[in-house]
């Protein structure tokens, strides 16, 4: 990557953090408050984590709307993030947020072809 990339990726990981904190997940690029209700409550409990400790360093967007629905594709991913440095997600964090997501894409992935489909 060239610097000027790095250097790009420094100011938005800066002002990402500086408004972390303030605000919903929403703003963070998380689901609204009426989705995450319709949650059954375990699911609901996960994505809480998943929205504390996967906003950190991008915005929830970026694994929302990731195009993954294989859950052992997700396993990889999560402990990838969870390796990052100063990631502070436990293994027990990573296989909660695990639940919320596999839960999640499958069914985003499952609208989405139904709408497809003409
Ligand atoms: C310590 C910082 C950090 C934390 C915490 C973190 N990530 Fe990331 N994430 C990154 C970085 C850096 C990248 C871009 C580099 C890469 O893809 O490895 C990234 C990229 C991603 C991508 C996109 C990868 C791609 O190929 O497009 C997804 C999806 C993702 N993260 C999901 C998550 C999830 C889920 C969590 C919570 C379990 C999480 N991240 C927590 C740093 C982090």
């Amino acid at each position: 990557m060239t610097t000027k990339g790095s250097k790009l990726i420094a100011v938005v990981v800066l002002a990402m953090s500086a408004s972390c904190g303030t605000g919903r997940s929403a703003r963070r690029g998380g689901l609204p408050n009426e989705e995450v209700a319709k949650l059954p409550p375990a699911i609901a409990s996960a994505y809480r984590l998943f929205a504390q400790k996967c906003s950190r360093c991008h915005t929830l967007a970026r694994p929302l709307t990731a195009d993954i629905d294989d859950a052992s594709h997700w396993g990889r991913y999560v402990e990838r993030m969870r390796r990052q440095r100063g990631s502070g997600i436990s293994p027990a964090d990573a296989a909660k947020i695990l639940t919320f997501l596999e839960y999640y894409s499958a069914r985003r992935l499952e609208k989405e072809r139904k709408e497809a489909r003409p």
